[in-house]
This record gives C-alpha cells, structure tokens and sequence, in this order.
C-alpha cells in the first residue's frame, strides 16, 4: 500500500503560500520550487539505509555512519520537474538524473511518451520521480510504468502540491510506490488544473507566460 506522506513543515507551507501568489515572478519562483523541493526531499530521503564504518577523526578512532545501499537517481517529468532538480541535488549531489517527457494525448486523453533518457543503470538504482504539480495522476502513473518497464524496482514520487484524484491514482495503480508532498490541495478543476494551485508550474518556472 502506497504511503502519503504530507510534509507539512511551517516553511514549506510559507514557501509554497508565497508560490501560490500570482504577482510571485520568475527569479523569486523558481528559487521558491528549488528550496520547498530540497526540504521535500529531506524527508523522502530519511529512510536511506546507513552502514557503519570506522573513521579517524582529529581525536581517535571512530565508529560514524554513512548513506548504504542502492545508489540514487533523481528523475524529472519534463518540464516542470526540471525545476526541483538543483534543490534535490544540492542533498545528495551524487546522484544521477534520467529524464522523462510525457505529453497528453488530446483525443485519448493518454499520456504519452516523447523522450526518455536514463542512466544505463537505472534498474539497480533507487529512483525519486519528481514533478511540482501532481494533478490527475496520468502523466506521474505513466512515468511510474515505463521506470518499472525498465527494471527499477523502488520509486518514490515527489510533488510541491498534490490534488486529492492524483494521489488517489497512484495508491490505486502504484500501490508499492511513496508518495511525497508539500501540501493536499482541493482538487482539480474543469482544465485539470490543481485549486488553488499556483497556475501552471512550467510557465512560471521558465517565464513562458
Ligand atoms: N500542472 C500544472 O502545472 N498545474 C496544475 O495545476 C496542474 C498540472
């Protein structure tokens, strides 16, 4: 069963109020994804195995912990999840990025893939799908397939605002895959746009609108 995971600390909920406002520009929103991103991923990374190993400090010999097991890979869903990429670097800077393009279908309404480039070895790698907006849940489902086609066996999915449908999509397709957020909002409207949201998440990251 799929956990949600709400990370509702007092400075994600005032980063992503300040998102929310319409007359927050570019420079300021990006930084805004990067940051909310960084502390989203402070928490979905707090399940990292360790193993001890023994180290010599100024004093004497130590026995200290570091980060074990499978080795990272953060992968965004273009566009938008471009933006929480330095954010999610700047914790765990060895990880590797693969990139997924998804767009949706108009007539079938499916998402569809248009680019993907991983690493080689994505299959022995733990894998962080990250997108700011997690909406209706088709384009995050999709990506969560082909990463699984692919032979990744552990994936975890990081959003700064999810909808109630989007979540309610991957616990029911994804059972097996965590969910991380900043905040639930109310659901979707009638253009698939998260309420309250922040509008369109690439636009405001790229300046596009
Ligand atoms: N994608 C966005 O950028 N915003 C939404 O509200 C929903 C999907």
């Amino acid at each position: 069963m799929a956990n949600l995971h709400v990370i509702d600390h007092p400075l994600i909920q005032h980063k992503i109020s300040l998102m929310r406002d319409k007359n927050t520009g570019t420079k300021e929103f990006r930084e805004l994804v990067s940051e909310t991103a960084m502390l989203i991923c402070y928490e979905a990374t707090r399940d990292l195995p360790l193993k001890t190993i023994e180290m010599e400090t100024p004093l004497c010999m130590a026995r200290t912990k570091i980060v074990s097991g499978h080795k990272l890979a953060f992968v965004p869903v273009l566009r938008a999840g471009l933006g929480m990429i330095e954010g999610v670097t700047s914790l765990v800077p060895a990880a590797k990025i693969g990139h997924i393009g998804l767009f949706r279908d108009p007539q079938t309404h499916e998402s569809v893939k248009y680019y993907c480039k991983l690493p080689d070895d994505i299959a022995e790698r733990d894998v962080i799908l990250v997108d700011p907006m997690l909406a209706t849940g088709n384009t995050a489902c999709a990506a969560i397939t082909e990463l699984k086609r692919l032979g990744v066996k552990n994936i975890k999915f990081m959003c700064i605002i999810s909808a109630p449908e989007g979540a309610a999509r991957i616990i029911q397709q994804h059972p097996d895959v965590d969910i991380y957020c900043g905040t639930m909002d109310e659901g979707l409207n009638d253009d698939k746009y998260i309420v309250p949201g922040l509008g369109d998440a690439g636009d405001r990251i790229f300046g596009t609108k």
